[in-house]
């Protein structure tokens, strides 16, 4: 462990950290953006120096499904009901779970925004495709309607890089775009598939892993900054 980069960067962030419970909520009202394949590939890195605990609360259960086949103990994964979010959360704080990823419905359900308001930050997937981008005004409606901060990140992403452009562009006037974009890999979904992550699946794609990764930092240091401010508004 000593030699490998994820875990020391990670660690020296843990270190960072002031105590409480980070909460991230993944949502899209787009079906198919990849809530869930974000939400389990971020839970998974964060796993490795924090204790994480993954929400599904989606009825779907695409996470739910993915944990029953992980063998393995991290991150914690339960299923939950938007009504009882806030007394999972407050639980989670309890148990001094560091961070907390909720795999929201895509749809504006009854209780969504209750998903929303616990969150510290809202993640939105956007695939760089015109009614995917559309589709973001309402997200982004619903978000703004939590009081909450949020970020795009683009997903599946062509090898085109026009397209990918134009949809930052086109994303940016209404809120923050991630600089790494997740490519379209099968990798994502077939580690799924074991019940595993990218960045757990030795023979994958280097670019799957590297992607997420360095998603998965740009975010962590996106919420140090959410954190900070909290502390100083506290
Ligand atoms: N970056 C990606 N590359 C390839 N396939 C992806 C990627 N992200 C998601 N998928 C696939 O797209 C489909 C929808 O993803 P999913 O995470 O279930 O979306 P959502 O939770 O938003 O409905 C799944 O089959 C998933 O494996
Ligand atoms: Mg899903």
């Amino acid at each position: 462990m000593g030699n490998d980069p994820m875990s020391v960067s990670m660690s020296s962030r843990h270190h960072d950290r002031a105590p409480g419970t980070c909460t991230l909520a993944v949502f899209s009202q787009k079906g198919g953006s990849g809530k869930s394949t974000l939400a389990i590939h971020l839970s998974v890195l964060a796993a490795r120096g924090r204790k994480v605990l993954l929400v599904d609360a989606d009825p779907q259960g695409t996470v739910s499904a993915w944990a029953e086949t992980r063998q393995r103990p991290d991150p914690l994964v339960v299923r939950a009901d938007p009504s009882s979010i806030t007394e999972i959360v407050s639980h989670a704080t309890t148990e001094r779970f560091e961070l907390v990823i909720v795999d929201c419905p895509p749809h504006a359900a009854a209780g969504t925004t209750a998903l929303l308001r616990v969150a510290d930050h809202i993640v939105i997937p956007v695939q760089p495709s015109m009614p995917d981008i559309a589709a973001t005004r309402r997200t982004v409606a619903l978000t703004t309607a939590a009081g909450k901060p949020h970020s795009f990140v683009i997903n599946r992403a062509p090898a085109r890089a026009l397209e990918v452009q134009q949809a930052i562009d086109a994303l940016t006037p209404a809120g923050p775009v991630a600089p790494v974009t997740i490519g379209d890999r099968r990798a994502f979904s077939r580690a799924l598939t074991d019940g595993l992550a990218v960045s757990e699946r030795a023979k994958d794609e280097d670019k799957a892993v590297l992607e997420i990764l360095r998603y998965y930092l740009w975010l962590d240091s996106h919420l140090l900054e959410i954190e900070r401010c909290n502390r100083a508004a506290a």
